[in-house]
């Protein structure tokens, strides 16, 4: 064989090790999913979810399990004017190989004021729950708070959950994707476990991250993630895992980004017709699990990257949350991006091992003039403030 070929032989035998070896080391991250364990769902509804609805300000949505799989099952609430309410529940049935159970929602209108509710399976009865509801359109400063990926597996995070919520009083929660370890009804139970009293009283909008997907070809989200945010169901067309809140100032995009470039590119699409409809003066917020800028590799991410990075900047995306790196930084505007990026965790895997990137949360403060970021450790030990005025 003349030399010229022999060279070019070797060069692509060494390009298809170097393939097979990447491969095999990232066997057990693409495609090694552990089994569920069994389970058994309680017949008392249980792991109740209360989240936005399409309209931040006017919906919510309540949504509940149970082991029973009945044709009866409704949300009661008493209104700020003591009106009492009920709704017959919608229900999803969830069954695999490790155990069944149903999952029950109802969407329904609100106005500014305090609610009581519980929900029902046939006669079994939840206890009730408070909320309530800010008019945001007219608030001085609309508050909420940012985490990043929770995957709890360890010691409860219930109190540090808790003392968030009783220090801050944001009126709802975001998540930036892998809120629970696996899709296994056992992580489930330990968000519900470690939100418990929070995550009926305070809504909760989680983004999928690659936790909440199923290790296959193509890779599938876990429908139980969808069955408890119920906001990702079909409307107008949006991809599935993406959601746009109106919430006063400010309008919040949700993006899916476990997912090919061709969804990515979807996705870009979806998010500029619905960019059309936002006032020119809104603040603009993005929520997605994979960082476009990476803090570990210039090479991580870049379907996110190539896909939404041009419309984010059309469109001047004053900010946006992150996770998926465990750990925890802040990248400031500059030639290749108009927006603040931060990429933070909630969750006990630190890949840095630097304490400094530890479990972080947000506590974002928004008016029609500015944001205001300020970055906390779960000891609350303010690590980072940030200030946009306009
Ligand atoms: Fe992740």
């Amino acid at each position: 064989m003349p030399r010229k070929k022999l060279l070019w032989a070797a060069l692509a035998a060494a390009v298809v090790v170097a393939l097979a070896l990447w491969v095999h080391s990232r066997w057990d991250a693409w495609f090694t999913m552990p089994p569920e364990p069994a389970f058994l769902s309680p017949d008392a509804p249980h792991n109740v979810q209360l989240t936005l609805g399409s309209d931040a300000e006017r919906t919510r949505i309540v949504s509940w399990q149970s082991g029973l799989s009945s044709g009866s099952a409704r949300l009661t609430l008493i209104a700020p004017g003591g009106d009492t309410l009920r709704y017959a529940a919608a229900r999803r049935d969830f069954r695999n190989s490790s155990g069944s159970l149903s999952y029950y929602n109802v969407p329904f209108p609100v106005s500014p004021g305090g609610y009581r509710y519980c929900v029902s399976v046939d006669t079994l009865v939840s206890p009730w729950y408070d909320f309530s509801v800010a008019p945001l359109s007219a608030l001085d400063t609309l508050r909420f708070v940012v985490i990043g990926d929770v995957q709890n597996v360890r010691d409860t995070i219930s109190p540090v959950v808790r003392r968030i919520q009783r220090t801050f009083r944001p009126l709802f929660w975001m998540q930036a994707g892998d809120l629970i370890e696996r899709p296994h009804m056992q992580w489930w139970n330990r968000y519900f476990a470690d939100f418990d009293s929070v995550a009926q009283s305070v809504p909760i909008v989680a983004a999928l991250g690659n936790h909440d997907f199923h290790k296959s070809l193509p890779r599938r989200a876990d429908e139980r993630f969808f069955y408890t945010f119920p906001f990702y169901g079909p409307s107008g067309g949006s991809p599935e895992g993406t959601a746009r809140f109106e919430a006063g100032p400010l309008s919040i995009y949700i993006f899916n980004t476990t997912r090919n470039y061709f969804n990515l590119m979807e996705q870009r699409r979806w998010f500029l017709r619905e960019r059309a409809r936002d006032a020119a003066d809104i603040w603009l917020l993005v929520i997605l699990h994979h960082p476009p800028f990476s803090a570990a590799s210039p090479f991580n991410n870049l379907p996110t990257r190539w896909a939404l990075l041009p419309a984010f900047n059309e469109a001047g995306v004053d900010l946006l949350f992150s996770a998926h790196e465990h750990t925890c930084s802040r990248r400031n505007p500059d030639a290749d991006a108009c927006f603040y990026q931060y990429i933070s965790h909630f969750s006990p895997k630190n890949y840095t091992d630097d304490p400094a990137n530890g479990r972080h949360f947000h506590v974002v403060d928004v008016t029609p003039r500015s944001i205001v970021v300020r970055t906390y450790s779960d000891t609350f030990l303010l690590t980072d403030s940030l200030r946009i005025g306009r």
